[in-house]
């Protein structure tokens, strides 16, 4: 069952053994054979002025844009759902302590919301599903950005819509910048300018084609509401795209804005490389490494280093080969149509074997070519990365359990599978819009204890604050679970304990839930209140 995986992974292996210098006997690592890497529009300021503290944008989320998807086996055309008929999802850059007036508008024949993923924010400008923008109509978002620089994010968040709308096409950037992360660019010590990219990746699946048009299938199989996954891997809407690049450091704004999918991603030759932000902001001291897992929501930074590649080299950015703990999920449905999720591990279409797995669903863990880089011009690589954040960097400070309102009494939250209707829940309990779960006082600290008691893995994201990890199956975090966290991974049997204040701009209901967007419209989701009582009676 596994055997086309494996053979997958041995070529994956191979290519790392012979990864220096020859590279013509792996085509897949031609960076001149798949299509060259877009770069996302950054909407202008409406009021155009970045400068004055406040942020102006519209962003209409509008059906049938016409999408050119480009491979390397050629292109087609497919109607996606974009922000502002724009074929490529959209970047806005903005800075901290800029007060946000965004003007949404839903051109969708469904209800939408824009929400605003790691954000601190108050209940009613989150866009969560309990403040929903009627087809036509509109709504506009402000609030003020005061939070450390980072790479966050946004997408609807309607009731049981919101895996559909991002898959169609829906969700965007969201780049704050501050004094330090401006003042670390400017003393190059983070890359910036064009050395500065960001990646979302996501993974799809297309139906046959008509006419040069492939329409995405979403929810056609049996098991995708374990978590959609696809069988192309589109990064900045291509499949294994090429960026040529010089000598010199490149900072990678790296996002799994998959529906459900996990990746380990790593160099195809192995190099090692610098972690220098997660989630909600920049690390303290960046963390070298040579793979990073992310799962579905989770984001990081980091930096790669061209500065001693010889021209013309090849490297590829991948996923590796990982255990799929879904495989136990279908031993448990029953594993009906497991043997034909498993026919074809080959994601990157770099064979020119137009056979496509007969269900489009490659498993979690099938080893992936993500997009390549191809080195083309020596240059003096200016940077040098930081090694350690100014001491006014919140992140310096790690929160103190001792100041937790909750310390010996932790706020649970247990995920399990609910035998019978075999969907995920979170402490017994399945979504209910007009139930609030928790309640949580204004102003204060707490830690959360995350439990998977499940068969799954689930990347666990609570609105509205950004967390530390305290530790998981009691192990102090360390590496980059030091960061500020929104939307982190638990495996099955792990509980992982975190700390988050709730800050005065933190009030009214928001949202838990499990990123992988069909669990959550499933039911995989609750509400915590936070007001100053930690009982509102109504808001
Ligand atoms: Cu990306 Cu409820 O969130
Ligand atoms: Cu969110
Ligand atoms: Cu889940």
């Amino acid at each position: 069952m596994r055997k086309i995986a494996l053979i997958t992974g041995s070529i994956v292996a191979v290519f790392l053994l012979s990864g220096c210098g020859n590279s013509s006997t792996d085509s897949t690592t031609d960076g001149q054979s798949g299509p060259k890497l877009h770069i996302l529009p950054v909407l202008a300021d409406e009021d155009g002025n970045s400068a004055d503290g406040k942020a102006t944008y519209t962003l209409n989320a509008t059906v049938n844009t016409n999408v050119q998807i480009e491979t390397p086996n050629g292109s087609w055309t497919t109607p996606m759902w974009r922000y502002n008929n724009n074929p490529l999802p959209l970047v806005i850059r903005a800075n901290r302590g800029d007060k946000m007036t965004l003007n949404f508008t839903n051109s969708l024949g469904h209800e939408s919301t824009i929400h605003w993923h790691g954000f601190k924010i108050p209940a009613d400008m989150d866009g969560g599903p309990d403040y929903p923008v009627a087809p036509g109509s509109g709504k506009v978002y402000s609030f003020t950005m005061d939070q450390p620089a980072a790479p966050l994010w946004f997408h609807p968040h309607p009731d049981m819509q919101t895996g559909k709308q991002v898959y169609m096409g829906l969700a965007g950037v969201l780049l704050l910048d501050d004094d330090i992360s401006r003042e670390l660019e400017s003393s190059g010590q983070l890359p910036s300018g064009e050395r500065d990219v960001v990646l979302l990746v996501q993974d799809r699946r297309f139906g046959l084609e008509n006419n040069g048009v492939k329409e995405l299938r979403y929810m056609d199989q049996a098991m995708d509401s374990d978590g959609m996954l696809g069988d192309t891997v589109l990064v900045n809407g291509s499949q294994f795209p090429n960026l040529q690049v010089s000598t010199a450091k490149y900072r990678l704004r790296l996002y799994n804005v998959s529906n459900a999918r996990n990746y380990d991603f790593a160099f195809s030759d192995g190099r090692q490389f610098t972690i220098v932000a997660t989630d909600g902001g920049l690390l303290k001291n960046p963390v070298r490494v040579d793979h990073i897992f992310l799962g579905a929501a989770e984001r990081v930074e980091l930096i790669v280093d061209f500065s001693a590649d010889s021209t013309g080299k090849n490297v590829s950015l991948i996923s590796r080969e990982f255990q799929d703990d879904n495989m136990n999920m279908g031993d448990m449905n029953g594993g009906g149509n497991m043997e034909s999720s498993q026919n074809d591990g080959n994601m990157s279409g770099d064979t020119g074997n137009e056979n496509m797995p007969m269900d489009g669903r490659v498993p979690n863990g099938t080893p992936l070519d993500i997009m390549s880089f191809r080195v083309s011009k020596k240059i003096d690589d200016p940077v040098t990365i930081y090694t350690s954040l100014p001491e006014r960097a919140e992140i310096t400070n790690r929160l103190d359990p001792g100041s937790a309102v909750n310390l010996g009494n932790e706020r649970i939250f247990n995920m399990t599978m609910k035998m019978g209707s075999m969907t995920f829940v979170i402490n017994g309990k399945s979504f209910d819009p007009s139930r609030v779960d928790e309640y949580v006082g204004a102003n204060t600290t707490e830690i959360w204890n995350i439990k998977n008691n499940s068969p799954m893995t689930h990347p666990f994201h609570a609105h509205a604050i950004q967390w530390q990890i305290l530790d998981r199956n009691g192990v102090p975090a360390s590496g980059t679970d030091l960061g500020w966290k929104d939307t982190f991974l638990v495996r099955p049997g792990e509980n992982v304990r975190i700390i988050g204040r709730f800050e005065p701009i933190n009030y009214g209901d928001y949202m838990y839930h499990c990123h992988i967007l069909e669990h959550e419209d499933l039911g995989m989701m609750g509400y915590f209140r936070v007001g100053d009582s930690g009982h509102l009676d109504s808001l």
